[in-house]
């Protein structure tokens, strides 16, 4: 073809060979269409193989795209001073398939966090994974960092986190991960972590975070304790701090989401007691594996349409509405006073 000959670029796609009278021309916003000049019309689609196209990549280097005085896109070649109107970048198009506009979710209970990640470059973001040690935590922290990003583990146990990272070097040996020492439940342990983590001079875009809440139940009695109870307490606490967290610092664009990855997935949760263990050895063949249960942090981590939104809940990376307590804004307020006022004066809070 002319075009490509000129610039020095033959197509040898016979499939594309234009029938005599055509000819094949560019738009400024580089879709190709297709002009006639004997029966004087223009159509997006080839003549030929009806596909529609657009080009991909640059011009070549010492070329300019211009337009002239009738809107017609033409191209300069400073380096042999010359001019043409066929786009020499037509050697590099691609087909242009229009996606049929489904109803199906992108991705649901099934879609695994490396799914999820196929393709993305993550490097120079900075993520911090709680409990990166084990379970979802850990599929969590090694799909970020097989996928480019900087990956801090924050563990309690620096045994554990430094196998943790051993294993995801031994899957990559180029992979950016570290461990830290974060133990959750001391508080100056956080404060020490975040310390240490502000030393470092990075910023993380990325932080890895379900009845009627009764607040004078949130620490009961020994008597009153009841594991599965408190357990699931903490879960909606979970919900209703993301919800403030996200009110009180979106302003300042940082935004957070509550997730659920999934139901009884054999992690360590079930270690605790023996009857968790059988109950979570049934349904291991029901329920989602680790990486799937990794999927729903991943996606609201990293989803170009979450991008500065937040306050929301998530369960196999489709936005839910949790139950109508989870949803509380007064709850929400009311939670996060407490964990002030419970912060005051404890060892390593804040001073009162
Ligand atoms: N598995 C499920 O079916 C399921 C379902 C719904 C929600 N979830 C939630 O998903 C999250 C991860 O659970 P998982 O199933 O992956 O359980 P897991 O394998 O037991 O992992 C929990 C992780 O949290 C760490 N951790 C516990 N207490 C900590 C503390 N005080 N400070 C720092 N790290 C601490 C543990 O570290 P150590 O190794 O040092 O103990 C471990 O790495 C939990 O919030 C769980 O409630 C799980």
């Amino acid at each position: 073809m002319a075009a490509l000959r000129y610039a020095g670029l033959d197509d040898t796609d016979s499939e594309d060979e234009l029938p005599p009278g055509w000819e094949q021309r560019t738009t400024k916003d580089g879709w190709v269409y297709y002009a006639n000049h004997t029966e004087e019309k223009t159509q997006w689609e080839h003549p030929k193989t009806g596909k529609r196209k657009r080009i991909a990549g640059d011009l070549p280097y010492g070329w300019e795209q211009e337009t002239d005085e009738n809107g017609q896109v033409f191209f300069v070649d400073h380096i042999n001073k010359r001019t043409t109107y066929l786009d020499p970048r037509l050697a590099f198009t691609v087909d242009d398939n229009p996606t049929k506009p489904t109803t199906r979710q992108r991705y649901d209970g099934s879609t695994t966090a490396m799914e999820i990640l196929q393709g993305r470059d993550l490097s120079g973001k900075v993520v911090v994974v709680t409990g990166a040690n084990s379970g979802i935590g850990f599929e969590t922290a090694k799909s970020f960092a097989l996928h480019g990003a900087h990956v801090i583990l924050a563990c309690r146990n620096m045994a554990r986190a430094s196998e943790a990272v051993s294993r995801i070097l031994g899957e990559w040996h180029k992979a950016k991960v570290e461990a830290m020492t974060l133990d959750l439940a001391l508080l100056r342990s956080v404060q020490h972590f975040a310390q240490a983590f502000k030393a470092k001079n990075v910023f993380t875009d990325i932080n890895d975070s379900s009845g009627k809440l009764d607040f004078s139940r949130l620490s009961p009695s020994k008597s009153d304790y009841w594991a599965m109870l408190a357990y699931n307490r903490s879960k909606l606490c979970n919900i209703l701090f993301s919800n403030e967290l996200h009110r009180r610092l979106s302003p300042r664009g940082v935004t957070s989401n509550a997730v659920h990855p999934g139901n009884m997935m054999y992690s360590a949760l079930h270690r605790g007691w023996w009857v968790y263990t059988l109950l979570f050895t049934l349904a291991r063949p029901f329920t989602k594996s680790m990486q799937q249960g990794a999927a729903t942090t991943v996606y609201c981590a990293v989803a170009p349409e979450l991008e500065g939104l937040g306050g929301m809940y998530f369960n196999s990376c489709c936005r839910c509405l949790p139950s109508a307590e989870a949803q509380s804004e007064d709850s929400a307020r009311a939670l996060w006073a407490l964990s002030e006022r419970l912060l005051q004066g404890a060892p390593g809070g804040p001073p009162s």
